[in-house]
């Protein structure tokens, strides 16, 4: 671990994954050498996908970045920072609206590891309304997620919901 490049950690619950959620790893790999996408359950969320899906998804999705990994971790994402010695967090920040939760977020993960920074970065403004629940929502009454996720997503949630 101690060998690894410096890494900033891209964390979240990515169910599913999206191309907003694309658009700001491929941001963040233009601007750090490796980027972990660090994929977690989220406890106040219920999930669609299972955390290796979401893995299988994240990676089918970034194989084209090369100097992005994606792995999991449980627990407490400040105690995962330490464990793999990776200290900067990347967050997207859509609109004012994600603001107060983020903020809350990256300030209490310094609380906890006082080395953590958080570092924001705004996706395409074309992508400032897509967010997983409303693209797991259009899924599940029948609607087409076409322009909002990867294609392996779209086949997954197709087949899991039968959508258009
Ligand atoms: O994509 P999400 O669901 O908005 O991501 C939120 C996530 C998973 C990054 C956050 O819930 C998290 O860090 N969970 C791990 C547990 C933890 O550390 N909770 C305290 C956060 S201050």
């Amino acid at each position: 671990m101690n060998n690894r490049k410096f890494s900033a950690v891209y964390p979240g619950s990515f169910d599913p994954p999206t191309n907003g959620h694309l658009d700001i790893i491929t941001r963040a790999s233009r601007l750090f050498p490796n980027i972990i996408v660090a994929v977690t359950d989220n406890v106040n969320k219920r999930h669609i996908f299972t955390l290796q899906e979401r893995i299988d998804l994240l990676k089918k999705s970034t194989e084209n970045l090369e100097s992005v990994e994606v792995l999991s971790f449980s627990g407490l994402l400040a105690d995962y920072l330490e464990k793999i010695n990776s200290f900067v967090l990347i967050r997207g920040l859509r609109a004012l609206s994600d603001f107060e939760y983020e903020f809350q977020m990256a300030l209490m993960n310094r609380k906890l590891n006082k080395k953590i920074e958080t570092i924001f970065l705004t996706p395409d403004q074309s992508y400032t309304f897509l967010s997983s629940s409303m693209v797991k929502e259009i899924a599940m009454l029948g609607g087409s997620t076409r322009d909002f996720v990867p294609k392996c997503v779209e086949l997954e949630l197709k087949k899991r919901f039968g959508n258009r």
